[in-house]
């Protein structure tokens, strides 16, 4: 059971933080869009993907509970990334100026930023961004420019059950010999638990899980550039074939094809897995009621081919819509999400990643989430998937091409081949 923060808690943020960033004018953008209402104060709505953790109505509460006049009306999108992604799409094409404030996956900022859908967080938007964890001010900012205020980051971790193995493997090896004699072959519904899952649907997971997988093996997507491709080589197959094999020769169970962060979730915390790669959230989930794995799970970092392997870079920032019609409100409530309290909030109660250094290695915190370190170290090291405004066509060609392989109907081979020619044609236009 996690220790219950108390909302009263929350509600006592600095006057500091509320009030910072009030006043009006022009946010020095050449969109008359972007710099309408600079100065202008009323209720916003705040869009956002599915509160898997049951956070945002207390969240909500205590902004509004400060802000009478300036009310925040939560709108939930769906637990999927992609969908997630073409709402926003939809919204800001419309120019709608109800989605105020919306949060933004960190694959999405360099598209929303060179659309101008999003406000640049210069001159009266500036943000203090010095306490916060520098991949995820990277992640929220384009050629240079902060466009987004971090807000939760996210590192892969290996969840494993520690009352079949003591200790988690380091090794991908490791993992599949570990789950000798104690899981079923192939599937998670046999009398004992499948071996292993992550995320291999066809959406924006995939891209993340076959991205760990090629990176753990020193491969790597794109370049360090951010957009020439390179992953038409021999250390990207062997982090392929990790995947690949497992569905071959079951330690990968074919339920996991339909995976998504939810249903691995779900079948970890139903017994039905020894391993799972996931994100930090799912520890408040597997540790809470009502969770057949409460207690009997650990923590790692995630394996790979000789040891330790890379995690991608996730997480999320929150951006304001360049068709808000109530842009100092919006930037206050920016502050209020990235605070001292709302991310201890969404860390005690969501083991959400924060993105406030600080969080990491606070002695009491430490006490309560051990793998803190962990994190920040899977976080620190992390992968950022390709930044490129035509990221939702690189990511397409990932999922389509890794998913291919994983049902067996493509080779590792010609995937990696096909998805080297599909990446040059994305990022040429
Ligand atoms: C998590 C990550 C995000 C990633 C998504 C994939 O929400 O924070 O960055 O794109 O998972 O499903």
């Amino acid at each position: 059971m996690r220790p219950k923060v108390a909302i009263a808690a929350v509600s006592l943020l600095s006057a500091t933080v509320l009030v910072a960033g009030c006043g009006g004018g022009g946010s020095g953008s050449k969109s008359s869009d972007a710099s309408a209402g600079a100065s202008a104060r009323g209720p916003i709505t705040f869009v956002t993907g599915k509160d898997n953790s049951g956070l945002m109505p207390n969240i909500a509460k205590t902004w509004n509970a400060s802000h009478p006049n300036e009310k925040v009306t939560i709108k939930q999108q769906s637990d999927q990334a992609d969908q997630q992604l073409s709402d926003l799409e939809q919204h800001f094409q419309a120019k709608d100026p109800g989605y105020d404030v919306v949060t933004t996956d960190v694959v999405w900022s360099a598209e929303f930023a060179a659309k101008g859908w999003i406000v640049p967080l210069t001159g009266k938007y500036a943000l203090d961004t010095s306490a916060l964890l520098k991949p995820t001010v990277d992640a929220a900012s384009y050629n240079g420019t902060l466009y987004a205020a971090p807000y939760a980051s996210d590192g892969g971790l290996l969840y494993y059950r520690k009352d079949l193995v003591p200790t988690a493997p380091t090794t991908w090896s490791q993992l599949i010999s570990d789950c000798q004699g104690k899981t079923t072959p192939g599937t998670i519904t046999g009398s004992k638990p499948g071996c292993y899952a992550g995320q291999f649907f066809k959406y924006e997971g995939l891209t993340v899980n076959a991205a760990e997988a090629i990176n753990s093996a020193k491969g790597q997507i794109v370049k360090p550039d951010g957009k020439t491709p390179d992953v038409n080589t021999a250390d990207a197959a062997t982090g392929l074939n990790f995947l690949v094999n497992g569905f071959k020769q079951g330690y990968i169970p074919k339920e996991a094809l339909g995976f998504k962060e939810t249903e691995s979730l779900n079948a970890f915390q139903a017994g039905q897995l020894m391993f799972m790669r996931n994100w930090p959230y799912a520890d408040a989930i597997l540790a809470g009621k009502g969770s057949k794995v409460a207690g009997k799970f650990g923590i790692a970092p995630l394996p790979g081919p000789d040891g330790q392997g890379a995690s991608s870079l996730g997480g999320h920032s929150v951006a304001i819509s360049t068709y808000s019609k109530y842009k100092a409100t919006d930037l206050d409530f920016l502050k209020f999400m990235e605070s001292n309290e709302i991310q201890s909030y969404n860390l005690v109660q969501g083991s959400a990643a924060p993105v406030l250094s600080a969080l990491y290695t606070d002695p009491k915190l430490v006490a309560k989430f051990p793998y803190l370190p962990v994190l920040l170290k899977s976080i620190s090291t992390a992968v950022p998937r390709p930044v490129t405004p035509f990221y939702p066509a690189v990511t397409e060609a990932i999922e389509t091409n890794v998913y291919a392989a994983l049902q067996g109907k493509t080779s590792v081979e010609s995937a990696l081949k096909s998805l080297q020619d599909a990446i040059t044609s994305a990022t040429a236009g």
